[in-house]
């Protein structure tokens, strides 16, 4: 299976324990050694938006301030990258396309953001489009997909199974409301509908739930199937 994971930076390295880096490492070798073929997209989390305050503080503009939050992604993926055993690409790739070449010479791929304007949650989608993945599995902080923020709604309750046009409409009405926080953003939802992506929505700070996840195991998450 040809499988995007998209492992978010409050996921990966909330501390930046070595311990927790190497066990995302290890699923990924893990999936890899079982015969798939493995793209990872990592996010910035705490420590992107610390430097995005500092920046920000300091007069940096939207676009400048999302360089920031690009370049705290890819020293993730650097992180990533020095942690794996399979044979994978040399350095984060910088866009889906050098990604998508690299995965067909049979490299495990890394990155982290490519370009402002969006969040690693759109590249993520993006990438599995491009690469024509089997499923893409976001490995969040929350375990999956609710009906709001449950953050904010104390009746938010989590959707087990949505088609990709559900997706769209629960992740568009939970960003309307200030201040919620979606676990996927809008841009990634449409991206999954318009391709009819698969994907699952999953609380990754286990990391062995991705290869639960691959495997076709009911995870305790969100699965996004498209209609036959
Ligand atoms: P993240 O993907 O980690 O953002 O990228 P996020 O979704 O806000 O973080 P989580 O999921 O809560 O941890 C960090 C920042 O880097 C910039 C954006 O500013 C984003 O908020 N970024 C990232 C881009 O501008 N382009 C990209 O392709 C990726």
């Amino acid at each position: 299976m040809r499988v995007v994971v998209s492992i978010g930076g409050s996921v990966l390295a909330p501390d930046l324990e070595p311990d927790r880096v190497a066990a995302h490492a290890g699923v990924v070798d893990e999936l890899v050694a079982d015969g798939h073929e493995v793209a990872v997209v990592v996010g910035g989390g705490d420590v992107a938006r610390r430097y995005i305050g500092t920046a920000r503080a300091l007069g940096a503009t939207e676009y400048d301030l999302d360089a920031v939050g690009i370049d705290v992604t890819r020293l993730n993926a650097r992180l990533l990258l020095t942690a794996l055993e399979s044979s994978a690409i040399p350095e984060p790739a910088e866009d889906p396309e050098t990604a998508r070449a690299s995965l067909r010479r049979g490299e495990t791929v890394v990155m982290g953001g490519t370009v402002p304007g969006h969040t690693t949650d759109a590249v993520s989608a993006l990438l599995a489009e491009t690469v024509a993945a089997d499923l893409l599995v976001y490995a969040t902080s929350v375990p999956g997909v609710y009906s709001a923020d449950p953050n904010e709604d104390d009746g938010a309750e989590r959707h087990d199974r949505l088609t990709p046009s559900e997706l769209v409409d629960t992740i568009a009405s939970i960003e309307i409301t200030a201040g919620s926080n979606a676990p996927v953003d809008l841009l990634a939802a449409k991206v999954i509908e318009r391709s009819g992506l698969r994907a699952v929505v999953l609380d990754g700070t286990d990391p062995e739930r991705v290869a639960d996840a691959v495997a076709g195991e009911d995870v305790d998450g969100t699965g996004v199937v498209p209609d036959e």
